[in-house]
This record gives C-alpha cells, sequence and structure tokens, in this order.
C-alpha cells in the first residue's frame, strides 16, 4: 500500500458504496490533513484581515501570506527572479495578464503577435481569442501533430518570424499528458526578444520547475491542483515583466493615496491583489507546498513514471482503446486520454463512477485539440503518486466489464 495515501482523508471513501479509485488529479486533487487543519485553524482562530486592521489576528494573517509567497519562489527556484502575485486560479491569472498587454497596447499601432497552440486548455486560449477579436492583436495558433505533441519547429519558425511577439503555452497538456521541452523554446524566445507565459498548471506537482534554468516571463497554477484548496492560483512574473504589468481588479487594498478623481497605486504585488485575500487559501496552499516538499518532487516524478509505464503496458493489450497522445514514456506525464471504438466517453464515465472509480469524459476544457485530432471526446485517467497498480488492474478490469456490456 502506498505510504502516503493515509495523508489523504479522501482516497479512504467510498463512491456508489465502492472503495474510491481517485484517477482524476488532472481536474483537482484530494487535501492531505496538514493542508485541512491549517485552514480549519485559520478560520477556527486565527482569522484576521490582512493589510486592513492594524491588530495582530491582521498582522499575522499578513505575515503567513507572505510567508507563502516566499516559500512558492523558493519551490519554484525563483527566489530573486520573479514575485507572485495570488489569483482566483489559474484562469484568472492568464486572464490578469491578457489584460494588461490589452490595456498597455490600446490605441497603439504596433501590438506583440500573440502566439499560442491548439494544445491549450480553453484558459490559455480564449485570453487571447478576445485580445484578437477585440483589441486588434494578431494571434497565431500553432498545430499539433498526429500524436497530439506541439509543432515544435513550425513554433520556433515562428517565433523567429514575430519577433518581440508573446508566447502562452502549455508546459504538461490537460489532455495527451505531453510535455513541452522548455530549454529550447526559452533560448529562441531570448534571440527574438519574446515574451513567455508558461501554464504549468498540471506540471507544477508533478516535476521540478527552475525558473532560474528556465526563465519564463509569466507561469500560472492553480493550488487546487496542487493539493492545495480550490480559490487561490498564482501569477509568477519576472522582476522585468513585473515593472509593466497593469492590474485587473481595482479597489481596496491595492493603493498608496486615492482623491475622488484619481489614485496612486502601490508599487508592490498589492497592485494586483485588490479586495480582502482568500487567507485561508492562501495557508492552505503553502501546507500544500509543505507537503509536496516533504516527499520530494523528483521522488512524485518518479513514482508516477513507474505508474504511467504500468499504466501504457496494460492500455495497449486492450484492442479497442485508442490512446490521443503518445504511447511512449517519453515526454509525458500521468494524463491519459483515450477513446473506445464503439462505447461514448460519456458511458465509459459512468460505468466507472459506479464502480467507484472516478475519470473525466468529455472536451476537458481543450475542444480545438480534440478537434485537431479527430476526436469527439475522450475518456481522461489522470494519475498521481498517490495511485497504487492494484487501482489499476481494477481499472482495467471494470474497463473490460464496460466493452462486455457496450461492445
Ligand atoms: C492546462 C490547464 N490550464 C489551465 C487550467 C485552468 O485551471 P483553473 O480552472 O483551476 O483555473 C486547467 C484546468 O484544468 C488546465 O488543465
Amino acid at each position: 500500500m502506498n505510504q502516503y495515501r493515509k495523508d489523504f482523508p479522501l482516497l479512504a471513501t467510498k463512491m456508489n458504496h465502492k472503495p474510491l479509485v481517485y484517477f482524476d488529479f488532472a481536474a483537482t486533487t484530494p487535501k492531505p490533513t496538514t493542508v485541512i487543519t491549517a485552514i480549519a485553524k485559520y478560520l477556527q482562530e486565527k482569522t484576521g484581515n490582512p493589510g486592513r486592521s492594524t491588530h495582530t489576528l491582521a498582522f499575522n494573517a499578513n505575515v503567513a501570506i507572505e510567508c507563502v509567497r516566499t516559500k512558492f519562489l523558493e519551490f519554484l527556484h525563483a527566489t530573486t527572479s520573479h514575485r507572485v502575485i495570488f489569483a482566483k486560479n489559474a484562469t484568472e491569472a492568464i486572464n490578469l495578464v491578457a489584460h494588461s498587454l490589452a490595456v498597455t497596447y490600446r490605441g497603439q499601432g504596433v501590438k506583440p503577435t500573440i502566439i499560442t497552440t491548439e494544445a491549450e486548455h480553453h484558459a490559455n486560449l480564449l485570453p487571447w481569442i478576445n485580445l484578437q477579436s477585440n483589441e486588434g492583436f494578431d494571434l497565431m495558433v500553432i498545430s499539433v501533430k498526429k500524436d497530439g505533441a506541439i509543432d515544435i519547429p513550425a513554433l520556433l519558425a515562428e517565433m523567429r518570424k514575430y519577433k518581440g511577439a508573446f508566447l502562452a503555452i502549455t508546459h504538461y497538456s490537460n489532455v495527451t499528458g505531453n510535455i513541452t521541452e522548455l530549454k529550447q523554446l526559452i533560448a529562441t524566445a531570448k534571440e527574438n526578444d519574446i515574451t513567455i507565459l508558461l501554464d504549468a498548471t498540471q506540471s507544477a506537482a508533478h516535476a521540478p520547475i527552475h525558473l532560474q534554468d528556465t526563465p519564463v516571463d509569466y507561469l500560472v497554477v492553480s493550488a487546487h491542483k496542487m493539493y492545495g484548496p480550490e480559490g487561490i492560483g498564482a501569477l509568477v512574473v519576472s522582476n522585468t515583466a513585473f515593472s509593466s504589468l497593469q492590474p485587473l481588479i481595482l479597489g481596496g487594498g491595492m493603493v498608496e493615496t486615492v482623491t475622488t478623481s484619481n489614485y496612486i497605486a502601490k508599487t508592490d504585488e498589492g497592485k494586483f491583489e485588490a479586495g480582502t485575500p482568500n487567507t485561508a487559501g492562501i495557508i492552505g496552499f503553502g501546507h500544500s507546498l509543505d507537503y509536496l516538499s516533504s516527499i520530494g518532487i523528483d521522488t512524485i516524478q518518479q513514482a508516477e513514471k513507474k505508474l504511467s509505464e504500468y499504466f501504457l503496458n496494460k492500455a495497449k493489450m486492450v484492442k479497442q482503446l485508442h490512446l490521443l497522445g503518445r504511447t511512449d514514456l517519453n515526454n509525458r506525464s500521468p494524463i491519459f486520454s483515450f477513446t473506445l471504438s464503439s462505447i461514448h466517453p460519456h458511458d465509459v464515465a459512468e460505468f466507472m463512477d459506479q464502480q467507484g472509480i472516478a475519470v473525466r469524459a468529455g472536451y476537458h476544457c481543450a475542444e480545438p485539440l480534440h478537434k485537431a485530432l479527430n476526436s469527439p471526446g475522450s475518456v481522461r485517467v489522470s494519475l498521481s503518486f498517490l495511485n497504487t497498480t492494484e487501482e489499476i488492474d481494477y481499472f482495467f478490469a471494470i474497463l473490460s466489464e464496460c466493452l462486455l456490456k457496450y461492445d
């Protein structure tokens, strides 16, 4: 039995009277007891409005938030190069950057070309479509290849063509599990004065990220996919990009001075965090980072590689199963989306649900990617180091029953 499972109360529960087999880590992750307890303790004994009142509770809440800011930078090996702005989730963080671009270039004739890819989650596509439709930006969308991987040579060619462009790209695909290699992209970006926003929503809890070695300008995450709570995410911004970033939300807590006709905004992270922050969420996020660090992200990556290999070998033996994405272990994370020749993905997910297995079916908020792969939707299994080979065996046994029923 996996030694870490006992830390996650959710994993000991039942679903539809069957022991829960949680295979939906790409959607959201269970929370360890340390995270749950820390949030409850803050809500029970420590609540105060940070940056507002001056009493000890408020002061301590502020200290707690600043500690998590530093902790996350350490987690990403970016203590001096980057800054952390808290947002509701990765979606809001990306929208903040897109809004800043809109405001910065509004009324200007020359705007950076936005480059993105067909492999993106809608969160990293719609804001750029909006810049094209409503703000006059040019948008280049790089295709994926037959295996769902981003066409990197085509991307590099566009980056060389559109100097000064803005590239918004996923690190780990939430559908194919494909991993975007960063080193070459970053070198090409540097040569061509290109800004990079990396969507690390599916990678940050599964692989080490070294922002000092692979320095992107922006990086986004959601805490709930990193064993933290919902409602909190982060935008990590390089010091250079930080100085020109424009806020998305205006209001209390973000200003130095205000008159009835003007205001002067703060110059630190507070400029982007108007309104009372989600202190409980930030504290929970900090504890999820502690939890990940206590195991070691390299250890997690190795464990997930082994489980991925086990899953892939079993999947290859099911002749009706068509995997979206690569069938080898290279450059892939523990996310597997597939179709079955004659069964609708929702029927498979429903069948699994009745047997206690949580998977996701549909487009997974990546409709253009599914269309590029001629797929009407897929079943997604997303694993983590918390899973076991026994759970994978059980999944394939239930899949056989499903095939017998529908095929
Ligand atoms: C790759 C990727 N980017 C962005 C998001 C958006 O995350 P959230 O809904 O937490 O903002 C997701 C969510 O699944 C994702 O998988």
